[in-house]
Order: structure tokens, then C-alpha cells, then sequence
């Protein structure tokens, strides 16, 4: 009866649960992370839904594919410390969870950024209310994951395009020297996890010297910094190879680890480059700029392979250099470019597709490993 009784509640259950997701789910097949096993860490940014292991489908190639995980949005200041002094770290603890339970190593995202912060902080006026929040923030949160986490992208997108210093209201309240302050903080608290600098088109020259500037002003502070994040959101057909290059060679001269850290490869159209969130088109109507709704054409699939071969040909050139390759999302589904620049738009620019099934530019990257050695 006991036999009987277990048949039913918990076997019959599991195997109907099974035969609902396995028609989705990736074959076993080629798997990014044991593919560059030897190479760099392959990591992933996860949703909240993913960190909570809502998506069954989803999770089974998070743990197939990818060794190192990346909070998408839940780590940041606004998830963090949504009420000034109160923290929430539910969302933030269960990623720590997933990631011990399923052995991936874990990256915080992100200790200081101008954008996605708590309200309240917009509102405040003056240095010594904004130097609490900053020191308190970064204090009580690097502290927390200390000895949990790889690595903290402790400053994110300090700079403009041109290289000078982006008007945050941190550069404004706290002037220029924040950024060496931050990580001055953060070395503190957690003196046991790497801390990078992360920004977008970090690889382009003039941005670049602005961030080699910076990160030889932390380093002459004799503060830490281990690591630079050049994030990778990249245009098919437009990929600044030489660019990315000349980066990887540049940073790692200054003795520090070398990431892409937010790789997506946009396929569709947009007037400008780069991920300043606070950007967007204006668009009529124009079928155009949404081309492909019910998919991509041949053409552009082979883009899109093309573009992703020649980058892991290039990080496969440097892996002494470089340490980790994480992709913006799990799948075409979940991408931040389906609503930005334009909200609502149809995009495609990861490896896996709305069915979490590989595109042809998944097997090209595999392949760059077969062709190298
Ligand atoms: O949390 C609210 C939720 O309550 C509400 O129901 C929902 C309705 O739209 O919005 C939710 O907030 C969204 C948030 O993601 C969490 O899902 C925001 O609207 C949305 O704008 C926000 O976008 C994130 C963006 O950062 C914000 O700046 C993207 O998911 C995330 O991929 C993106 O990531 C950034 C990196 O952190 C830094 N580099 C650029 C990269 C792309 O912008």
C-alpha cells in the first residue's frame, strides 16, 4: 500500500513533469561550459524568475551550459536597499543558494551605478547624505557576499563616450575620486573577492583611454582592482574586432584579469551603439523596424553565427587574458533588447532561441574549440 501510495505522489508527478518539459529541452548535446572547460568560466545573467527556479526549461540548460551566474537585475542598489537602511536580501541570497547548490561560481552586479537606484537616492542633495548611502551600501553588501562570490562589478558605466566622466549623481555629489573610493570601500569589506570596473564600448579607443585613466588612478591610490568587464553588447555585421583587441592587450598590460561580461549580439535596426539605458529611438509604426517577429531569415542566422565564430575565435587567441565570457540572458525570450531601445520589438541575439533550442551560431562557437586545437 506504502508502495502504492508513493507511485502515485511522488513518481507518477515527476514523470508526467518530465514527459511536459523534455519536447523543449535541450538535447544532450555539445555544452558551452565544459566546451571552454579549460579555457575561460561561460556564464549566464538570470532573471528573478530564473533565480527562483520558476522555469523548468530554463533551468536545465542553465545548469547544462554555463559555470558562472550573474544577477540580471536583483543585485542592484534599487533590489538591494529598496528603503534607506532596510535590505532585502532574499533574491540575493537564493542565487548564492543555486549557484553552491549546482556548483557555479557567482559575480555581483553591481555595487555602484547611476541607473536602477532607490528612489530616495535620486532625491538626495547633499555630500554627506549621499557618502552615508554610498559607504553604507557598499559596506554592508560586499561584506555580506564576501567569501560567497568570485567578484563584484563594483562601479559600473562611469564614463561617457567621449572618455571624460559621466555626470552621475555621484560624480556630482562625491566628485571624481569616487570611483577609487568605491573600490577603496570594497577592498575593505570584502577583502576576499576580485572587483572590476564594468562598462560598454570600453573597446572603442576614446572610451578606452577614459577607462584606462581611471583604473590607473585606482591603481596609483594603491587601491585593488582585479578585473575590467568590457561588456560586449555588440551589432551583427559590426563587430569591432580590432577595437576588442587592442582592449584585451591594453587592459590586461595594466596587470588585470580581462571579461566580457554581457555579451549579446543585437540583429536589429538602432542609430546609435552602445547600452546607455536611459537612450531610446523614436519610431512610427514602420514594420521595418521590427523585422523579425516570426523569426530570422537564413541570411541573417548565418550573421549571427558568423559575427559569434569570430568572437570566441578572438577570446580563444587570448585566454590567458581572459577569464570569463557571460552572455545577457539565457535566451532570445528573455533579452533586454526585446524593449530597448524600442519597447516591444521581436530580437534575437543570443545563442539560444524562445524555445531555448541552440541556433547555428551556437554551434559555431563550439566549433571555434574543434578548429583551434
Ligand atoms: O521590477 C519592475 C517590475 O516591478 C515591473 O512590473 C516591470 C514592468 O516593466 O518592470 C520591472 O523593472 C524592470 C527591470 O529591468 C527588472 O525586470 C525595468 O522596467 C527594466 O527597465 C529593467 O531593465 C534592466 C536594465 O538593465 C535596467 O537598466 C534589464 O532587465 C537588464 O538587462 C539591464 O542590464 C544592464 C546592466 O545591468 C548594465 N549594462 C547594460 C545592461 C543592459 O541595459
Amino acid at each position: 500500500m506504502k508502495t502504492r501510495n508513493t507511485l502515485i505522489t511522488i513518481i507518477l508527478p515527476a514523470l508526467l513533469l518530465a514527459s511536459c518539459t523534455s519536447d523543449k529541452a535541450l538535447a544532450p548535446g555539445p555544452s558551452l561550459k565544459n566546451t571552454f572547460i579549460n579555457d575561460f568560466l561561460i556564464g549566464t545573467a538570470l532573471s528573478a524568475n530564473q533565480i527562483e527556479e520558476k522555469d523548468s526549461v530554463a533551468d536545465v540548460l542553465i545548469r547544462e551550459q554555463f559555470n558562472v551566474l550573474t544577477a540580471e537585475n536583483i543585485m542592484k542598489s534599487l533590489f538591494l536597499q529598496p528603503e534607506w537602511g532596510k535590505f532585502d536580501f532574499r533574491l540575493a541570497d537564493k542565487l548564492i543558494d543555486y549557484g553552491t547548490k549546482n556548483k557555479m561560481t557567482l559575480v555581483g552586479h553591481t555595487l555602484v551605478w547611476h541607473s536602477q537606484l532607490p528612489r530616495y537616492v535620486h532625491r538626495i542633495t547633499d555630500k554627506d547624505s549621499l557618502t552615508e548611502f554610498f559607504t553604507n551600501h557598499i559596506t554592508t553588501v560586499a561584506a555580506r557576499y564576501d567569501g560567497k562570490i568570485l567578484g563584484w562589478d563594483v562601479v559600473n558605466e562611469a564614463l561617457n563616450e567621449d572618455g571624460t566622466m559621466r555626470e552621475s549623481i555621484f560624480y556630482k555629489l562625491l566628485g571624481e575620486n569616487y570611483v577609487t573610493e568605491a573600490f577603496r570601500l570594497a577592498q575593505q569589506a570584502a577583502p576576499n573577492t576580485e572587483l572590476y570596473y564594468n562598462d560598454y564600448n570600453i573597446e572603442q579607443p576614446k572610451k578606452r583611454a577614459g577607462a584606462v585613466a581611471l583604473i590607473k588612478k585606482i591603481q596609483d591610490a594603491n587601491v585593488r582592482i582585479d578585473g575590467v568587464g568590457i561588456q560586449g553588447h555588440w551589432h551583427a555585421g559590426r563587430i569591432p574586432l580590432k577595437d576588442i583587441e587592442e582592449s584585451i592587450l591594453e587592459y590586461s598590460a595594466l596587470g588585470l584579469k580581462v571579461m566580457i561580461t554581457e555579451l549579446d549580439v543585437e540583429l536589429l535596426p538602432r542609430n546609435f551603439t552602445g547600452a546607455d539605458i536611459s537612450e531610446r529611438m523614436k519610431m512610427k509604426d514602420d514594420p521595418a523596424f521590427n523585422p523579425y517577429i516570426s523569426g530570422i531569415p537564413d541570411s541573417v542566422q548565418q550573421q549571427l553565427a558568423n559575427d559569434y565564430e569570430a568572437l570566441f575565435k578572438l577570446f580563444l587567441k587570448h585566454k590567458d587574458k581572459i577569464t570569463r565570457v557571460t552572455f545577457w540572458g539565457v535566451n532570445d525570450g528573455q533579452s533586454w533588447l526585446n524593449g530597448w531601445p524600442v519597447p516591444g520589438r521581436t530580437n534575437h541575439p543570443l545563442l539560444f532561441d524562445r524555445e531555448f533550442k541552440p541556433k547555428p551560431a551556437f554551434y559555431k562557437v563550439i566549433g571555434t574549440k574543434e578548429n583551434v586545437n
